[in-house]
């Protein structure tokens, strides 16, 4: 029988906070059994500002999905966002002192132990150190050098840090609804999981998700992570924006962006569009609604493209955007990254999952998602994309047994 495993992802947003269950088995995709979202409250551009309200909004998200799934959530992935979080790239370096030198699993261990090694201060908390990739002897681009003969062993990192502080408060606010916390992963790197392709990671793309409070950016290069940020505008500011420019409340202008915004760009709007739209008594002009939420888009898209110099574009991304996120539901928001980067661009969905996915086919749940597939990934455990590889690795070695 196939080995199943349950997981539980908790993507603790500034908008809501989303509890997934999913059986994840060795033969299968995610079977999602359980879903639970509650409106966030006590977060502030992704960070726990009142613990005790935070607390009961993720108690009440994990109490919907053990109902739906009928399974006691015991221990979660969690996703970590917020300004306070940072990234560089650093190198380790090991000699393979053995008679035979050939490098070993426990060398990969001891190299990444050396790239671990740089001062972070104690005000910082190391959340991840990813290989992006190594070299033997000075040749670099290797992606597993074990087995591989040489003296000497390097490593590129990348590594992510977060303040202490921050990341107490999440981890105080889990623990305080009784469940243990199996791995802390950054959110754009679990979104990622769940929207890019290999290919896309390969070539060279920008993951940028737009959510709430935060807009979460992911930079791959060659198959690795090259560059991760978090800026601190998103979704909010788009509404804040539209309730001030058009004098409305802030629930009317939430409304009539979600109803109506469009990111389009003026030549591609359509002009059959009503000129006036109305919201609980409120009406304003669709032109203005759409002129506000295109300039602020503007401006988010501009943010994250000053991640990479523009002369680089083309060479470092030739994949263009991927926008997911609950702000990527935008119309249009895919055609104004593309007229603004001039390469490819695309909202990315979840998908590759079944059992009760429905809600979750959306891109304000890319974290959720990917959270549940990291998890599975850093479990060993096969997901659709390690299975999609190992199926073709099958298939060509029943084909080399007929040849
Ligand atoms: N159809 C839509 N059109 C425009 N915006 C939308 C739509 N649906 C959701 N949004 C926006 O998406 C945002 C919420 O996205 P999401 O659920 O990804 O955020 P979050 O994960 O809670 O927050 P964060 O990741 O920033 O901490 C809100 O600002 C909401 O207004
Ligand atoms: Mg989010």
């Amino acid at each position: 029988m196939a080995k199943r495993t349950t997981l539980t992802s908790i993507d603790v947003g500034t908008t809501k906070i989303c509890t997934t269950i999913a059986d994840m088995s060795e033969r299968s995709n995610a079977r999602i059994i359980g879903v639970g979202v509650a409106p966030s409250s006590g977060l502030h551009k992704g960070l726990v500002v009142n613990i005790n309200e935070a607390k009961e909004t993720i108690r009440e998200s994990v109490r919907k999905a053990e109902q739906a799934s009928n399974y006691k959530v015991e221990s979660a992935f969690v996703g970590v966002t917020g300004r306070h979080v940072s990234s560089i790239n650093n190198r380790g370096v090991v000699a393979i002192t053995r008679n035979d030198r050939l490098v070993r699993r426990d060398d990969l261990r001891r190299v990444l132990q050396s790239a671990r090694s740089i001062k972070v201060p104690s005000d910082r908390k190391l959340i991840h150190v990813i290989p992006r990739g190594y070299a033997v002897d000075g040749q670099p681009g290797i992606k597993n050098p074990v087995g591989m003969h040489g003296f000497r062993l390097d490593v590129e990192t990348h590594i992510i840090t977060a303040a202490v502080t921050s990341v107490q408060n999440l981890i105080k606010c889990i623990h305080g609804v009784g469940i243990e916390i199996e791995d802390l992963i950054l959110e754009p790197l679990a979104s990622s999981e769940a929207v890019l392709s290999e290919d896309e990671k390969q070539v060279g793309t920008i993951l940028a998700d737009i959510g709430g409070g935060t807009t979460d950016i992911a930079i791959f290069k060659d198959g690795s992570i090259w560059h991760t940020s978090i800026l601190p505008v998103a979704g909010y500011q788009i509404t804040r924006d539209i309730a001030i420019g058009l004098g409305l409340p802030f629930d009317v202008a939430e409304e009539m962006k979600k109803r109506y915004g469009s990111a389009m760009p003026v030549y591609e709007s359509k002009v059959d569009t009503p000129s006036t739209i109305s919201e609980d008594g409120h009406g304003v002009s669709y032109q203005d609604l759409c002129d506000i939420v295109r300039a602020r888009v503007e401006e988010i898209i501009r943010l994250i493209l000053l991640e990479l110099p523009r002369s680089e574009y083309e060479t470092l991304v030739p994949g263009g955007l991927v926008l997911t996120g609950g702000s990527a539901n935008l119309s249009g928001i895919e055609i104004l990254g593309r007229d603004i980067l001039q390469l490819p661009s695309r909202v990315g969905v979840p998908t590759n999952m079944y059992g009760i996915a429905d809600t979750l086919r959306d891109p304000a749940y890319a974290t959720s998602v990917g959270l549940l597939l990291w998890g599975a990934k850093n479990k060993g455990l096969q997901t659709w994309k390690t299975r999609r590889f190992s199926l073709r690795h099958f298939v060509s070695r029943i084909r080399n047994l007929f040849r």
